[in-house]
């Protein structure tokens, strides 16, 4: 279960935010309303829920997903492979934050780069994508400090997707919804694999949180699969941050 989840108020210049959708930029006013709404879905779920300020400076901030990565032994702040997004691990609220939640903090060092996008966790184990924002030395360092606290990972190699979890999302249970190019791939096949549709792919980014799972507006397939396994679900507009290639994992740290 997650007693915590930490967000950002996203950016004034969110519409500035890495891309590479062709769906034109983001309406600031929208995606605040929808962050709101985010946050409120969250809510319901029984968690506490910190709300960081917004960092003008930095268009794609309001994805805290990447500079951190949540265990229950330990937080590692990461090093962000993406330049423009690389400080927004060392914002001082977000830091300040994480020691308050955790007393072992861990990071990420140069030249490793790591998005914790690119990781998804299974109880003590986890998958770190190796993407162009996650690198070998990145993944490595991961991997090493998950060790020194009797956790595990390996990595997965992508391609086609911007973080590991644009295509995959773990629902506990066994239950993993599969997009893409990882439908195949003989890691994940001990799962109970739920296949998106490739019609339907950005809906598998949802998340899981106390029972329930959080599922982006306008995904009905997706959305049927999941009530089907008897999940209960929240449906979440996420149109704005889809512009900028974020999602429902990006938006927040749960642990
Ligand atoms: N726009 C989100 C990212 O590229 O990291």
């Amino acid at each position: 279960m997650f007693k915590n989840v930490i967000v950002r108020i996203p950016s004034k210049h969110i519409s500035e935010g890495i891309t590479s959708a062709n769906e034109g930029k983001p309406i600031y006013e929208k995606a605040l309303v929808q962050h709101e709404n985010y946050v409120s879905a969250l809510t319901k779920t029984g968690v506490n829920v910190t709300v960081l300020k917004p960092e003008d400076d930095f268009p794609d901030s309001c994805f805290v997903e990447d500079v951190a990565l949540c265990t229950r032994k330990c937080v590692i702040i990461t090093r962000p492979g993406a330049q423009s997004r690389r400080q927004e691990a060392a914002l001082p609220d977000m830091v300040t934050t994480l020691h308050k939640f955790y007393d072992n903090v861990e990071s990420i060092k140069e030249p490793g780069t790591v998005e914790a996008g690119d990781i998804m966790m299974v109880g003590d184990h986890f998958y770190i994508g190796l993407s162009a924002r996650t690198n070998q030395e990145g993944a490595n360092q991961m991997i090493e400090i998950l060790e020194k606290y009797g956790l595990t990972g390996e990595t997965v190699p992508l391609k086609e997707v911007l973080h590991l979890k644009t295509g995959l999302a773990y629902l506990e249970n066994n239950n993993l919804l599969v997009s893409g190019e990882f439908k195949n791939d003989p890691r994940f096949s001990k799962f109970n694999k739920i296949e998106i549709d490739p019609d339907e792919a950005y809906g598998a980014n949802c998340i899981w949180v106390n029972d329930y799972v959080l599922v982006p507006a306008g995904y009905p397939k997706v959305q049927q699969k999941i009530e089907n396994l008897g999940y209960k679900v929240l449906v979440v507009d996420t149109s704005e941050f889809r512009k900028i290639d974020g999602g429902l994992s990006c938006l927040s740290l749960r642990f």
